[in-house]
């Protein structure tokens, strides 16, 4: 297998908005950012992702661009980020920027200039269509809730958004959207930066005549098309190809089989993708566990076949890993520091987003009101427009929604977790006397202690990285067993993902000998046994010989 950094390296993901506020205005900027680089430093992590920075209206905080050469008014300046660059340079950790490049926002000059009438040069910038019948150019629907289409009065014509009606989708058939586009990726790397994370790039290409999908919300006519294909290599070819960085593709709807045609190294498209199979999981329990477990499986087979894979739990539009996959409750630190082991320990990169480290939970806003995510917030009027009882939608939504990461960092005990001197833009979640990186820095036995040293766990033993994988007790609901093995070394991973106890049988392994060398509860090693009862929650990693 190949050496790279990037599949070495450890990955931080920050929210900018809700990280750290510098000026008190309530909003999380760059600044913040560089004041908590050693923190990160401190943490081990090599890598750091930040969610879009540019110049934006922030219909969907940021992911709405208006101009890519420049950085949101909220967030900081130019000089700015070429001190957060710097500053990151400094202390050997890399920088990859979020690339939004399936859509633009529709203050972007190129979409004002497309809207103002029918023969403007940069029309076909974007995807218009005449109406059919009166209505809609087809079924498709926007993942903001209703029609993928908007009309346009003063052309009389609908232009495509497959997010909301301030995100205009681009049209990637036409020449000058990808050299454009190119020109201003080529002009990012210049400046230094590590990569990109390209935000859901397999949406780029639509069906040649834009049929109906099949089902309303079915994905098949914009997702995966061969047009991505195409732009990837061109752009890997001219552009990327000239830079050592990495690239992750957002792809959400992808298989292993057609994830592999982007990170097969022949192919030259993207060195990782994020593919969403286990976060449309419910929970980490029962059936569900045995699922979770085959699509690891299916998905170490990209790798052995000349591919790579990344490993998340966790970003801006997930609820909170601990409250999702583990247990909230009682067993927070214990479950917290369960995932924190798996995500350390199975094949691809892992990324870890801010927050996770300290065992950051879902948080339950009393009202709508309260809530800020575009997401919650059409979804609860569609609903309520159904006639539903807005207080059982609330309720629904709660666990499900994007604010669940999207609030402050806590940071420690003061006024709003320490996140900004001023009124945060989205509420703290109340927990953060409890949890808080000032708190976890103290108490040996936090969560927050425990990812440093599962990070640097993963740094002492390359066969976590480049090591095979094969999983044990496949048809268990409650353990995750998995061997990681290189030739110099065996590792077992032994992950007791329940509230219940457990016996974990050695029998199955014909072993010579064991050695305890991580656990996630205290631990005596003197489990010489046959047997080996795991309590709650618990994580252990051995040397097997
Ligand atoms: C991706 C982003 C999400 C955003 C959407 C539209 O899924 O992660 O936050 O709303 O794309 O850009
Ligand atoms: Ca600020």
């Amino acid at each position: 297998m190949n050496r790279k950094w990037w599949k070495e390296a450890v990955v931080y993901q920050i929210y900018p908005r809700s990280f750290n506020d510098s000026n008190g205005d309530g909003i999380g900027d760059l600044q913040g950012i560089i004041e908590k680089l050693d923190y990160l430093k401190w943490l081990g992590v090599d890598v750091i992702w930040l969610n879009p920075i540019y110049q934006s209206p922030n219909d969907d905080n940021g992911y709405d661009i208006s101009d890519y050469y420049n950085i949101m008014n909220e967030l900081g300046t130019m000089a700015d980020f070429d001190e957060l660059l710097e500053e990151t340079h400094k202390r050997e950790l890399n920088l990859v920027m979020d690339l939004v490049i399936n859509h633009t926002s529709d203050e972007h000059d190129w979409f004002v200039e497309s809207r103002s009438s029918r023969n403007n040069p940069k029309r076909d910038f974007y995807i218009w269509q005449k109406g059919k019948d009166g209505k809609e150019p087809n079924n498709w629907l926007s993942r903001f809730s209703g029609s993928a289409w908007e009309y346009d009065e003063k052309t009389g014509e609908y232009y495509l958004h497959l997010f909301s009606r301030k995100q205009p989708d681009l049209n990637w058939k036409n020449p000058e959207v990808k050299e454009e586009v190119f020109k201003m990726i080529d002009w990012w790397l210049k400046k230094g930066i590590d990569g990109f994370r390209m935000d859901v790039i397999n949406f780029i290409g639509k069906a040649d005549g834009l049929p109906d999908s099949k089902k309303t919300d079915s994905p098949e006519q914009y997702a995966n098309q061969p047009l991505v294909h195409e732009v990837l290599q061109a752009m890997n070819r001219e552009v990327l190809s000239n830079y050592d960085i990495m690239t992750v593709g957002e792809t959400p709807f992808v298989t292993p089989e057609i994830g592999r045609l982007y990170v097969q190294e022949e192919r030259q498209e993207l060195d990782m993708i994020f593919h969403f199979e286990h976060v449309y999981l419910a929970n980490f329990t029962g059936e569900n566990f045995i699922k979770y477990k085959e699509i690891q499986k299916k998905w170490y087979d990209v790798i052995r076949k000349n591919g790579w894979n990344s490993q998340y739990l966790a970003n801006h539009d997930q609820p909170r890993p601990v409250s999702k996959f583990g247990n909230d409750q009682k067993y927070r630190c214990e479950s917290a520091k369960l995932l924190a082991t798996m995500l350390m320990t199975l094949p691809g990169t892992p990324y870890i987003y801010q927050g996770e480290e300290i065992g950051m939970t879902n948080v339950k806003f009393s009202s709508i009101e309260n809530y800020n995510d575009i997401w919650t917030v059409n979804k609860y009027k569609e609903e309520i427009a159904k006639g539903r009882d807005p207080e059982v939608v609330l309720n629904e939504l709660q666990p499900l929604s994007r604010d669940n990461s999207r609030t402050p960092m806590q940071w420690n005990s003061n006024q709003n977790a320490g996140f900004t001197s001023g009124t945060p833009w989205l509420k703290v979640n109340p927990n953060y006397k409890k949890i808080n990186v000032e708190k976890a820095l103290l108490a040996q036995d936090s969560v927050l202690n425990y990812y440093k040293k599962m990070i640097s766990f993963r740094k002492e033993h390359a066969t976590l990285v480049y090591g095979s994988y094969q999983p044990l007790m496949e048809d268990d609901q409650q353990i995750y067993a998995y061997i990681r093995k290189s030739n110099n070394e065996s590792l077992l991973v032994i992950l007791n993902n329940s509230i219940l106890e457990k016996e974990f049988d050695w029998n199955q392994l014909e072993l010579k000998e064991r050695d305890l060398l991580i656990a996630n509860l205290p631990t005596a090693n003197k489990d010489k046994g046959e047997k080996t009862i795991l309590r709650p929650y618990e994580a252990r990693i051995y040397s097997i010989f």
